[in-house]
């Protein structure tokens, strides 16, 4: 199946030299920026690409909501089977595009937006036909993780390991999605809407890695505690919560020893159980082969991810709820109610009680909206 791939960055070159060497696969044309085309298999128009009968199928890794969506149309109008790593234009416009693909017969498959290569998605398309999943989540940014482990372990600030993960390509081209935790929400929103047919819109939450510092790690490191990125997901009565946050992790909890750029995707299904799956989340080559899952899998007749009853949906945060830890300054302290709280000079580090993950991050908004700068980890103990 000859596939053209729209986009030649990270991604789209791991991808186009696997589909020279895959069973049945075959790369066709890449488009690239005009003028970018410094090779015979480079094209800079779409239409070359939907025009082109022998292309049967599209592979999209230039990431971005426009022009992706429109190339994602353009290329299922013309009947050709659609592949993408791009959670932002599956997160926006994954209805839309399940609805036209199965008008026109043809795949709409996205394992490599959620995980890298973690066949995540995969796995939980299989899993939900035969068992309920009650609940679903885990470590699913490779950069923030990335980050948070050499913090911990080679005692980098936040600028050093945020430069690394950018020289190693975990980062997207912007890594604000990254660190603000929108990356991982992103992908827990898919993971949501394959599980339980609703792809969350409005009431999402998500808090990232931005505010945390040396002097936070050393502090959690000192009390027997590792910091990871979590995203969780899962059924409520009226619809599904979802949400990501920093989690403080006892040491031996499993996701402590999830290091560098790996992920930790996990459900739990009524009668499996627990079911962990752990591996490279970001990166050249764990991507490409989650793209090239999908496309040898439409060769075995997989056409969709999304069931067709897949619907945008209500969010509801706020049945969850922990006991934070949260380093804010010291004359604001008295702002939550606390369990315990550490002064150290113009700062303060409390334990909160026990309050929802709503009303953490609208706390947090508040203060900040005051100008505090302020840190918080739901802790898991
Ligand atoms: N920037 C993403 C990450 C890439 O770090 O996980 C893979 O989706």
């Amino acid at each position: 199946m000859k596939t053209a791939i729209l986009g030649f960055g990270t991604v789209g070159v791991g991808v186009y030299e696997m589909l020279g060497k895959a069973r049945g696969l075959e790369p066709g044309p890449v488009l690239v920026r005009p003028g970018k085309e410094d090779a015979p298999f480079k094209v800079s128009s779409m239409e070359a690409i939907v025009s082109d009968p022998s292309v049967e199928a599209v592979a999209e890794v230039m990431g971005g909501i426009e022009p992706a969506f429109r190339y994602a149309c353009q290329a299922m109008e013309a009947g050709k089977h659609f592949v993408t790593s791009n959670k932002a234009l599956v997160a926006a416009k994954g209805v839309e595009l399940n609805r036209l693909a199965r008008e026109k017969g043809v795949a709409f498959l996205f394992s490599a937006a959620c995980g890298g290569g973690v066949p995540f998605l995969h796995n939980l398309t299989l899993a939900r036909e035969s068992d309920s999943i009650l609940s679903l989540g885990g470590i699913l940014n490779g950069t923030t993780n990335y980050m948070l482990d050499a913090m911990q372990r080679l005692g980098l600030d936040y600028a050093e390991a945020l430069a690394d993960a950018q020289r190693l390509g975990y980062a997207e081209a912007d890594p604000t999605a990254d660190v603000s935790g929108l990356d991982a929400l992103r992908k827990i929103m898919l993971a949501c809407a394959v599980a339980y047919d609703v792809l969350p819109a409005e009431g999402l939450l998500n808090e990232g890695i931005e505010s945390v510092t040396a002097a936070d790690v050393r502090h959690f490191r000192s009390r027997g505690y590792t910091c990871r990125l979590l995203a969780s997901g899962g059924r409520t009565e009226s619809g599904v919560y979802s949400y990501v946050e920093p989690v403080l992790l006892r040491d031996g909890a499993a996701e402590c020893s999830v290091l560098q750029n790996y992920n930790m995707a996990r459900y739990e299904g009524r009668n499996s159980g627990p079911i962990v799956l752990m591996g490279q989340g970001a990166g050249r080559y764990p991507t490409a082969s989650a793209v090239l899952r999908d496309l040898s899998g439409i060769l075995r007749g997989e056409r969709a991810m999304f069931s067709e009853s897949c619907a945008r949906g209500r969010v509801d945060n706020s049945g969850s709820v922990h006991c934070y830890y949260v380093r804010l300054p010291a004359d604001l302290a008295g702002e939550i109610a606390a369990e315990s709280t550490e002064y150290e000079g113009e700062v303060a580090r409390l334990v909160t009680k026990p309050m929802s993950v709503s009303a953490m991050h609208e706390t947090a908004r508040r203060l900040r909206e005051q100008g505090a700068a302020l840190f918080f980890a739901a802790i898991r103990d």
